[in-house]
């Protein structure tokens, strides 16, 4: 079965062929990204990415086929992100998805974001089995899953206030850099000396498997005031801070996968979301796997961030699985708690 799958969630237009049949896979994969549209505004500016959306996926999808050297009626079935995310930006997705698939008589079905980043490292070449223990960070969640296969999930635990990529995003904005701050914040933080400040692990000092990150964003900015006031906040200072913040974030999400891992027995941790592209949070966690004998899998860079690859995947695990939408019903849910989702 080729199903074409299409995100456009937020602020990247990502578009991909995935072909169930035995030694096919990913066909071709296709990304415009927004982030420099953005960037002006320090955030997404969630009109402007609608817009952008209509005008980038109808070429985008032509590419990808192109790519792939297939025309429209090759293809057997179509995939959308339906949620969770922007309502406007989830329309554009939606709406082309079905209208497509009308004019081509196949299936088509909408599938969940967080779903697709969860089994986006399912694209590898050396992909995990089930179970697993799942670490979903991202711009907008931050998730500890116990997966035991597709639909099976049972939340371990989540952020009560900011996502980790939230709390990069604004502490970047803090300390004068431009969105989206994660990349940014790491790319200084190397410079940063370990050693001149600690900041605060939150909800580590008590059992359970939950994440705060906002108030390790008031102790950033603390920390950037008092060196401002004592005259002291150089591009050394900076990078101490973005070095300080960043252990904080890692940290925190180490010792939860840790806990997360003992408490359910698994050896398998899968991590994904934009976050997971962070190379501290990736040195750290396998170190960790390797001290407890499991083992860490992650999407390759490019399948970290939205992209519409993982689309393509998990709508074509479902849809093979006989799942659609009803007839001429498109969804399009803002939000969407993962932990509903079932078995197909
Ligand atoms: O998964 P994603 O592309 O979009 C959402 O679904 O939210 O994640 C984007 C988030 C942003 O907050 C971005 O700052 C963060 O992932 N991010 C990073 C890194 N690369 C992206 N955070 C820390 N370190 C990175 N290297
Ligand atoms: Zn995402």
């Amino acid at each position: 079965m080729r199903v074409l799958g299409i995100e456009t969630s937020c602020d990247e237009t990502g578009v991909a062929i995935f072909d169930t049949g035995t030694g096919r896979g990913l066909v071709a994969d296709a990304l415009y990204s927004q982030i420099a549209m953005h960037a002006e505004y320090g955030g997404v500016v969630p009109e402007l990415a609608s817009r952008d959306h209509t005008r980038r996926l109808l070429p985008l999808i032509q590419q990808v086929l192109d790519d792939a050297g297939l025309s429209r009626g090759e293809l057997d079935a179509i995939a959308y992100t339906a949620g969770p995310g922007l309502v406007g930006a989830l329309m554009v997705g939606a709406s082309t998805a079905h209208g497509m698939a009308r004019a081509l008589d196949i299936p088509v079905l909408g599938v969940h974001h967080m779903e697709g980043h969860l089994l986006a490292p399912m694209l590898e070449d050396a992909p995990p089995g089930f179970p697993f223990v799942a670490l979903l960070v991202s711009g907008g969640h931050t998730q500890l899953v116990e997966v035991r296969g597709l639909g099976r999930y049972r939340l371990l635990g989540e952020s009560v206030d900011d996502a980790a990529g939230e709390a990069f995003d604004k502490a970047a904005k803090m300390l004068g850099l431009a969105y989206p701050g994660g990349p940014q914040v790491a790319r200084l933080a190397e410079q940063g000396d370990p050693g001149r400040l600690r900041f605060p692990r939150p909800m580590t000092d008590r059992p359970g498997l939950d994440f705060s990150f906002s108030g390790l964003k008031t102790h950033t900015l603390t920390a950037i005031r008092q060196l401002e006031r004592a005259d002291e906040l150089d591009d050394q200072a900076r990078a101490d801070v973005a070095r300080a913040f960043e252990e904080a974030v890692v940290d925190t999400l180490v010792i939860k996968c840790r806990r997360a891992l003992d408490q359910t027995g698994l050896k398998r941790l899968v991590v994904a979301g934009g976050v997971s592209a962070n190379v501290r949070l990736r040195e750290r966690l396998e170190r960790e796997c390797t001290k407890r004998d499991a083992r860490a899998y992650y999407p390759r860079g490019r399948f970290c961030t939205d992209n519409g690859a993982m689309i393509a995947y998990v709508g074509a695990q479902r849809l093979l699985a006989g799942e659609r939408d009803e007839t001429g019903i498109m969804k399009a849910v803002p939000r969407w708690p993962m932990d509903t989702l079932r078995e197909p």
